[in-house]
């Protein structure tokens, strides 16, 4: 179960789900710097080793692996992992280095770890996609899950993030997963069928105040993850947002 630490409940539910499935259950903690694009931030990141030891242990974890960044990144590393067109959207369109540096990581995570099953949030869906991709795609010998977004009792979507949010911040950032759901609930009344009709209500759905931005707010194809024009099949709505200078990301599966 690989993680950047700072862990949460998100976290521990895929520690626990593991542990129901497995014999022996290993979680990585490492802020991977490779994933990160100047001006991002991977030096404020919230670091919390020794917390995060003890709530990865009691949620199940046999090991965890606390791997630095000199042992991942050896001198002279030069070596990449590129998933082609899953990364040109969505959070791959503003995150330049993100899934480059996702895969490489992960790649590295599972040749080390060698687990059996690894294990991932819906929270991240496109980090999911691209990755069962590279699975698929360099016959990697790990089978992978995907466990719903744990939110708190608002609906925020939990993340080690969300640490940065000032308290006016939080109430605002509610407004995405509202957004999303006024979406879905649209979709599911049947009062939009194309895509543009949903967006356009999801955009409304966010309140204009200051430091609150849409970086996207879209309908995508769970699979492929483009656009659709018509709304005809299972589709996932997906949003990031901005509060001040914190970026959160949500997203709901459409059946
Ligand atoms: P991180 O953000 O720490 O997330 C680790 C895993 O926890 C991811 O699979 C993510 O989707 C899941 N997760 C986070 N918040 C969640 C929530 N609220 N509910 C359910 N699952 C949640 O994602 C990464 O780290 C990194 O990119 C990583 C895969 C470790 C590679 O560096």
């Amino acid at each position: 179960m690989p993680t950047m630490g700072a862990l949460h409940e998100g976290h521990l539910s895929l520690i626990r789900q593991a542990r129901r499935d497995n014999d022996i259950v290993v979680v990585s903690i490492f802020v991977n710097p490779a994933q990160f694009s100047p001006g991002e931030d991977y030096a404020r990141y919230p670091r919390s080793g020794q917390r995060d030891r003890a709530l990865a242990r009691q949620a199940g974890a046999d090991m965890v692996f606390e791997p630095n960044a000199a042992d991942m990144y050896t001198r002279g590393f030069q070596t990449s992992v590129e998933v082609g067109k899953l990364t040109k959207h969505l959070c791959g369109l503003t995150r330049a280095r993100l899934f480059g540096g996702v895969c490489v990581v992960v790649a590295k995570l599972f040749e080390i770890v060698r687990p059996d099953i690894a294990y991932f949030g819906q929270k991240d869906y496109q980090q999911f996609v691209i990755i069962s991709q590279m699975v698929r795609d360099l016959n990697m010998d790990v089978r992978l899950k995907m466990l719903p977004i744990v939110r708190d009792r608002d609906g925020l979507a939990l993340s080690s993030r969300n640490q940065y949010l000032t308290g006016g911040q939080c109430k605002l950032a509610i407004s995405l997963y509202q957004a999303l759901r006024a979406g879905r609930a649209a979709i599911k009344k049947r009062k939009a069928k194309n895509a543009r009709t949903v967006e356009r209500l999801m955009h409304s759905a966010i309140p204009h105040a200051s430091g609150i931005r849409i970086e996207y707010l879209q309908v995508c194809d769970p699979d492929t993850l483009d656009r659709p024009r018509k709304i005809t099949r299972p589709v996932l709505l997906a949003g990031a947002l901005w509060a001040g200078k914190t970026r959160l990301i949500d997203n709901i599966l459409v059946r």
